[in-house]
């Protein structure tokens, strides 16, 4: 019986490139898609950009462009790193579609007509010179018991004590800087806490559809008293806001929580309607499994939620969620606004093989909630060894003989006497059991029992020595039918890897003259007589200065103007600044992280107030005739444009700063450069190695938060 599958992955927030967690995530979803497909089982498998929310509005503001331009530019970049990796999604669509529009209308409506939505007044902080309610996150003042300034609503980062966002004193919007005020306005909620949505929950999140960890996590939840208890969903917010119009209700949208996973269907209907499939007959058919692929921070929403609002909206629900862990570099933690140790795309761009990656991320895959590290020497070692050592090895050894000697053409080993180290049957009775393992997502299992079998593989090769076989008289027979069977093994090993390493595999199949592998295959062995193609390296090493490249932030030339415009600051936190990139676990022949420089000395307050500080819009990046270091920049401070020179030449192309936020010192005495009047300077971090002009270790520009607008006074 082949099954119906209906795959998604976690919609990633369009106001930024994917990063490596995205990635690992894509990674685990496409392995057992492409698995599935190897079975003969009908798979889609498609993903969509998460559009709506203040955060992109906001962030669009700040770049002075519409929201929809934002996830525009964002989405036009997906292909390729997708294609990169080999993530073979079907459909990559947008929540900022009119299929979401109509589906999450559609949906609320009917959880409406169920007696499951209620509006009831709440009262929130209000910007009013924003014109906007704010969100928790927006909100900042001092702490009701200990006084710190600048601390959020929840907690205070100085005396740990937790409070809500009215506790504040002298509260502030981060967003205008305004006090805000409390305001009343009626929200919609979804009654999650009915007693038919906790008693189908209860039934959902048992049976063995989920997890351990996360079923546990969800009966938690569903089991939580008091101020614990489950509460019903604010599933509305008001304009102005980057969203769905909830019907009915003027000026008030769907909470970006509710219309993202709406977007799984959204994209599947929009590539049901691109290829003629019958949308709500494939999600009606109670044979298809509708499948989520999510990490572990948004378990919440996917198991409550979720499930509630397709079941009481009469939709398929799911069948599983499948949980992974994070993915961590060198040990230490991505942040989403720090961004990560790894950029996928300069391992794309620097040439290595993006099936290492997911030959490594796939071996240290289980089924479980764990979170995973990348380490680089880890990385190499597992890569080499497995990959290239074993695996490949095989092939290289077998073929020239087989192609040399014998046109090509395989001896049935079927038909040989069968020797004790008849090898390609024990490939072939691990069939099941690696795609159990597969199926199961424990991919890390997978993968060790393939190597043990390229291990035997090779154990036989070296045992039969065929490159003595080939010297002796009379050997020939014996030779060929060693050739052949380690190129049968081959065979099996390279359709077993083939989901993870996709492109390896239709290398394989074409050397092997073959059809794509499917799972089918390893019942049977290659033919008597079958001719196989000349043998082609499959895969190269990983080498060490690719780790290096990998890590390394791109090395900026000392200029003695660039010193000046770009000040070095330290205490400058960008996505790849040494301070947090893995490279501060120095790889064996890394440059490691610059050597910390003691603070300098001691200064006043009011030392410091001299340096007036402001957020700034880079309105135009453009190069300098004749400069080699410095890029011209125009900036908008709010209340006028400044020109900057700024020697960031060697770190930023100019079109990729256009609409960005830096920070700038606006009262520093114009300087008048062979280019022209600089009027103040913009801050960047750069390393402080002693001769190397201060940016040996590259130049990373600082940047303010989203929501922050030019002129704004840093302090
Ligand atoms: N937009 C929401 C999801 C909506 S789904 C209807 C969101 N987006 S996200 O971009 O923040 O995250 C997308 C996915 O990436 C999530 O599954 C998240 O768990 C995953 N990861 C984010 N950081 C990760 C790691 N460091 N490691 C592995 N996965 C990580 O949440
Ligand atoms: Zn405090």
């Amino acid at each position: 019986m082949k099954r119906k599958l209906f795959v998604t992955t976690a919609l990633p927030y369009a106001n930024g490139s994917f990063h490596i967690g995205h990635i690992m995530e894509y990674i685990q979803a496409d392995i057992w898609v492409r698995f599935q497909r190897m079975q003969g089982n009908t798979v889609h498998f498609v993903c969509a950009d998460d559009a709506h929310g203040a955060p992109i509005m906001l962030k669009a503001e700040a770049e002075g462009v519409t929201p929809q331009q934002l996830v525009g530019r964002i989405g036009a970049e997906r292909q390729k790193y997708l294609d990169g990796f080999h993530l073979g999604f079907d459909n990559w669509h947008s929540t900022d579609s009119p299929e979401n529009t109509e589906l999450s209308q559609d949906i609320y409506r009917k959880l409406k007509a169920a007696g499951l939505i209620y509006t009831k007044p709440v009262e929130q902080f209000y910007d009013p010179v924003k014109g906007m309610f704010l969100a928790d996150r927006y909100i900042k003042g001092e702490c009701p018991k200990c006084g710190a300034k600048d601390q959020y609503g929840d907690a205070c980062e100085n005396c740990s004590s937790v409070y809500t966002p009215t506790d504040l004193k002298n509260a502030y919007s981060t967003l205008s800087g305004a006090a805000p005020v409390l305001k009343t306005s009626e929200h919609y909620f979804f009654k999650l806490s009915d007693p038919k949505c906790v008693a189908f929950l209860r039934e959902w999140t048992g049976g063995d559809r989920l997890q351990s960890q996360v079923a546990n996590k969800a009966k938690e939840w569903l089991d939580g008293e008091g101020d614990k208890a489950l509460g019903d969903w604010d599933i509305s917010r008001d304009a102005p806001y980057f969203g769905i119009p909830i019907p009915d209700a003027p000026g008030k949208y769907f909470y970006v929580w509710l219309d993202a996973p709406v977007g799984y269907l959204a994209s599947f209907k929009n590539y049901c309607t691109k290829k003629g499939i019958d949308f709500d007959g494939f999600l009606a058919d109670p044979q298809t499994e509708q499948i989520h692929f999510i990490g572990k921070d948004i378990i919440y929403f996917h198991t409550l939620f979720w499930p509630a609002m397709l079941k009481f909206a009469g939709y398929k629900i799911p069948n599983n969620v499948y949980v992974h862990g994070f993915i961590t570099v060198s040990g230490e933690k991505m942040s989403k606004s720090r961004g990560t140790g790894i950029s996928p795309l300069r391992y794309l761009d620097i040439g290595m093989n993006p099936e290492w990656l997911r030959y490594y991320i796939a071996a240290k895959l289980n089924a479980n909630v764990e979170d995973l590290d990348f380490n680089p020497d880890d990385f190499v070692a597992r890569v080499n060894s497995d990959l290239v050592g074993k695996f490949v090895n095989i092939a290289s050894r077998c073929a020239p003989f087989i192609t040399r000697r014998f046109g090509g053409q395989l001896i049935d080993v079927e038909l040989d006497e069968p020797s004790p180290s008849f090898v390609a049957s024990r490939m072939k009775d691990a069939s099941k059991e690696i795609a159990e393992l597969y199926s199961s997502r424990e991919y890390g299992k997978a993968l060790r029992r393939i190597m043990e079998l390229a291990d035997i593989a090779n154990r036989f090769i070296d045992t039969q020595k065929p490159w003595e076989l080939a010297r002796q008289q009379g050997r020939e027979t014996k030779l060929h039918m060693v050739c052949s069977e380690g190129i049968q093994a081959f065979r099996f090993l390279a359709i077993y890897l083939a989901p993870v390493l996709p492109k390896m595999g239709e290398a394989a199949a074409t050397f092997l003259r073959v059809e794509p592998f499917s799972w089918s295959d390893t019942q049977s062995y290659l033919p008597l007589g079958h001719a196989i193609g000349s043998y082609e390296h499959l895969m190269t090493r990983v080498e060490e200065k690719q780790l290096d490249a990998l890590f390394d932030i791109p090395a900026a030339a000392p200029a003695k103007e660039q010193k000046k415009m770009t000040e070095p600051s330290k205490s400058g936190s960008h996505s790849h600044s040494p301070a947090n990139s893995p490279a501060s676990t120095p790889h064996p022949t890394s440059p490691g992280p610059a050597a910390p420089t003691a603070p300098a000395e001691t200064i006043s307050i009011d030392d410091f107030a001299k340096i007036d500080l402001r957020v700034a819009k880079i309105v135009r990046a453009e190069h300098v005739e004749g400069a080699d270091k410095l890029l011209k920049l125009t900036l908008d401070i709010g209340t006028e444009q400044r020109t900057v020179f700024a020697g960031i030449k060697s770190a930023y192309d100019p079109a990729t700063l256009e609409g960005r936020l830096a920070v700038m010192v606006v009262n520093l005495a114009p300087r008048k450069m062979k280019f022209g009047l600089s009027q103040g300077m913009i801050l960047a971090a750069s390393g402080d190695q002693p001769g190397t002009g201060g940016e040996g270790q590259g130049i990373y520009l600082l940047a303010p938060d989203s929501g922050a607008q030019p002129g704004m006074k840093v302090k």
